[in-house]
C-alpha cells in the first residue's frame, strides 16, 4: 500500500485526473471524506502547506505539493518529479502608483511566506519586516498593515481587482511529487513503477 498527501483544491483534483488517466479506473473521494483507497493507493486530503508535515513524519509515503510551499519548509524530502500543474508564480506586490523604497530601513511584507521572502530580500541585502499572515494576504497593503506583499500569483485577477500590482517576481513554482526518505528505500519498487508511469503520463 502507498499512502499519498494531495493538497485539497485544483492539484488534487488534477493528479486524482492523472490516475485515472494511467489506471483507467475512477479516484473520487465521496463527499467530505478525507481519506480514499482504491487498489493499492490510499490518498489523504490536506491543507497544500501541511503536505510536506505528512511526508516528512512518513504518514504518507509520497505526496504532491508546489515547489513554493517545499521553498518555503525545506523539509529533507526527495523530490522526484514536476508534474507541470498548478502552475503560479512567487510575487512581490505593492499598492498602483506606488514604488518599493530600496532605501528604507525596513520594509513591512505581509506574507504567508516568510522564509522565501526573508532570504530574497537578504540577497539583496534589504531588511525587511514580514509579517504572517494565511490569507487574504492582499488587504495587508490597503489597510496599513503593511508596504509590500509576498504572494501566490496565478491569474493575476486577486491583485489587480485589489489594486496591487506585481514588482519582482522571486520564483516560479509548480507541483512536485515528493518522496518520504525512508519509504523511497522501503517502497522503492512500488514508487519508482509509479513514478515512471506518472512521467509517461506528464510528459508524453
Ligand atoms: C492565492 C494567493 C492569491 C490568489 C492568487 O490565494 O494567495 O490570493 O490565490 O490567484 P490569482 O492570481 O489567480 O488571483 P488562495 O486562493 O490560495 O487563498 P488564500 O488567500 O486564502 O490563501
Amino acid at each position: 500500500m502507498l499512502s499519498i498527501a494531495l493538497p485539497k483544491g485544483r492539484i488534487a483534483q488534477d493528479t486524482l485526473e492523472i490516475f485515472e488517466k494511467i489506471f483507467e479506473k475512477s479516484f473520487i473521494f465521496n463527499d467530505r471524506k478525507l481519506i480514499l483507497e482504491v487498489g493499492e493507493f490510499r490518498f489523504l486530503l490536506v491543507r497544500n502547506q501541511d503536505v510536506p508535515a505528512y511526508v516528512m513524519h512518513q504518514s504518507a509515503d509520497i505526496g504532491v505539493v508546489g515547489l513554493d510551499v517545499l521553498e518555503e519548509k525545506k523539509e529533507d524530502l526527495v523530490r522526484l518529479l514536476d508534474l507541470g500543474i498548478g502552475k503560479c508564480k512567487v510575487c512581490v506586490g505593492i499598492r498602483d502608483g506606488e514604488k518599493l523604497d530600496y532605501s528604507s530601513p525596513e520594509i513591512k511584507i505581509a506574507t504567508k511566506m516568510p522564509n522565501i521572502t526573508k532570504n530574497y530580500f537578504s540577497k539583496k541585502a534589504m531588511g525587511v519586516d514580514t509579517i504572517k499572515l494565511y490569507g487574504s494576504i492582499e488587504l495587508a497593503p490597503l489597510v496599513g498593515l503593511s508596504d509590500a506583499i509576498v504572494d501566490i500569483v496565478e491569474s493575476g485577477a486577486t491583485m489587480k481587482q485589489n489594486g496591487l500590482k506585481v514588482v519582482e517576481t522571486i520564483m516560479e513554482s509548480s507541483a512536485y511529487l515528493i518522496a518520504n526518505k525512508n519509504s523511497f528505500i522501503e517502497k522503492k519498487k512500488e514508487i519508482i513503477s509509479l513514478y515512471r508511469k506518472i512521467s509517461n503520463e506528464v510528459k508524453p
